[in-house]
């Protein structure tokens, strides 16, 4: 079995327990194949050049960490990655704000990643790239003679070419990722799209009767999806024994009876956290009947500071969550509590499966995995109901048992709450039991063994029947 090499631009701290499925997924794999994880250290070398790559070993797994200057992380990953690849893989073109400069770090800090990478890779290791910080490190490790398999993992949607192309460095960008033996991506419009762009520009065209097979100038690749998802046992592990510690009893004594509404998401623009929050207000303006009677909170770490556009976002929501506590709330009753804070996972379970209804309703989302973990964190007996955004991955596997609204439109969202608090007990373990039925036949260690397997002998091995969701029916309207 070969080596694995993992690259991404976060690295979960090596001294410490992993937070989230992703990380103990692709851990899991380096342990058992052995290999080197690299990735951005977390640490800014400020005006100077970053020094060494630390590398630290454990066990078979070789920790490779970069520090990135201040100029590095200005141009590369607040610049284009954040500023830029982000807001337009998410449609909104409105926010992008592209400059010749930033363009030219992002390329220049993934030179630096494949430089510094490079003397660790033997020829016959597996490379694993993840997320849009690094779309062009496997056209800068080829340059540098490596002829390994490598592969890339899209944890964003890929938008449609008529939003990609926009991008100054659309083109550079498709061109560099013809370097890869396998692109992977969470869903079958997010792949669609992706061979779109490539055919309106030229760079590559499927090849004829094989299925996700690409061709650039005789270089051949693959584009599949993968919905990544969760470690589901743990997770719902987790969270049943959440509910018995010191913290969840305070919480729900706390809330006196009332029904638990819960959201958590990063502070971010493609969550949909000023729509969410006004719908929440109209449900409680057109049913006064709950007044005192439900409790809405939205955890809402942040994340990014020094993007304009989240300092902007931070100020709009705490205002809006303000103003409906303000118009609806009583002495003993506020009816949003929204706190800026990260909780670790054992209490974010611990809610979840407290929680008569999770708001998932982002503007557009990869996948969101806040979804699965509710699915995965609620009592089959007595389930709560997801209300989740068909502009979110996940609505392609959860949308026939998630309550699914259109999150541009307030009032379906303040319906569904209405319906969601209201629901009897028979359909919501049957919406729960369809949910939970998908989770279980694909967790997250389904997804890495899966994409390893695709990357490392062009099959799959279990897959999530590709067939069936590659029919138009499957998949959510874009
Ligand atoms: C998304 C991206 C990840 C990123 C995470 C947190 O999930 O797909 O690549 O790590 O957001 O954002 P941050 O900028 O804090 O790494």
């Amino acid at each position: 079995m070969s080596r694995l090499i993992v690259v991404s631009n976060r690295v979960p701290a090596p001294d410490r327990p992993p937070q989230g499925g992703l990380a103990v997924a692709l851990l899991a794999a380096l342990r058992e194949r052995g290999g080197v994880w690299m990735g951005w250290s977390g640490n800014s070398s400020g005006e100077e050049d970053p020094g060494p790559l630390a590398l630290r070993e454990d066990g078979a797994i070789t920790w490779a960490l970069t520090d990135l200057s201040g100029r590095d992380l200005s141009e590369y990953y607040q610049g284009l990655a954040n500023s830029v690849l982000w807001p337009v893989c998410h449609y909104r073109l409105d926010l992008a704000d592209y400059s010749r400069r930033d363009a030219a770090g992002y390329f220049r800090v993934n030179r630096l990643f494949a430089e510094r990478l490079a003397p660790l890779i033997r020829p016959d290791d597996l490379i694993w790239i993840h997320d849009y910080h690094l779309i062009p490190l496997a056209s800068e490790l080829r340059k540098i003679g490596l002829r390994n398999r490598i592969g890339f993992f899209m944890h964003i949607p890929w938008p449609a070419p008529d939003v990609f192309l926009t991008l100054p460095v659309g083109e550079e960008l498709l061109r560099s990722m013809t370097a890869y033996d396998l692109l992977g991506f969470q869903t079958v419009p997010d792949v669609e799209n992706f061979g779109l762009c490539l055919r309106r520009s030229g760079i590559a065209q499927p090849v004829a009767g094989a299925d996700g097979l690409y061709d650039a100038a005789g270089r051949r690749f693959r584009a599949e999806h993968f919905p990544i998802s969760i470690d589901v046992e743990s997770f719902a592990r987790t969270a049943q024994n959440a509910v018995r510690n010191a913290a969840m009893r305070k919480l729900r004594d706390s809330l006196e009876g009332r029904a638990l509404i819960v959201g958590v998401d990063r502070l971010d623009y493609t969550k949909g956290l000023p729509q969410r929050i006004s719908a929440y207000g109209r449900f409680l303006g057109a049913h006064p009947d709950w007044t005192g009677r439900v409790t809405y909170l939205q955890v809402t770490p942040q994340t990014r500071e020094g993007v304009a556009e989240y300092d902007a976002l931070r100020r709009e929501v705490a205002e809006l969550a303000g103003n409906i506590n303000g118009r609806f709330g009583h002495l003993d009753w506020a009816p949003v509590r929204y706190v800026n804070r990260a909780f670790a996972q054992q209490t974010l379970a611990g809610v979840c499966r407290m929680a008569r209804a999770a708001l998932v309703t982002p503007m557009r989302d990869g996948m969101n995995l806040v979804a699965k973990e509710y699915v995965a964190a609620q009592d089959p007996e007595d389930p709560g109901v997801l209300i989740l955004s068909r502009f979110a991955g996940a609505a392609a596997e959860l949308g026939e048992g998630a309550l699914l609204v259109n999150p541009y439109d307030e009032e379906t969202i303040a319906n569904a709450i209405a319906r969601a608090v209201s629901m009897p007990l028979e359909e919501r373990r049957e919406r729960h039991a369809l949910m939970a039925e998908i989770l279980r036949h694909y967790d997250v260690f389904d997804w890495s063994a899966d994409y390893l397997d695709r990357l490392e002998n062009g099959s799959a091995a279990q897959g999530p029947e590709r067939s069936e969701e590659s029919s138009p029916e499957a998949a959510p309207a874009p």
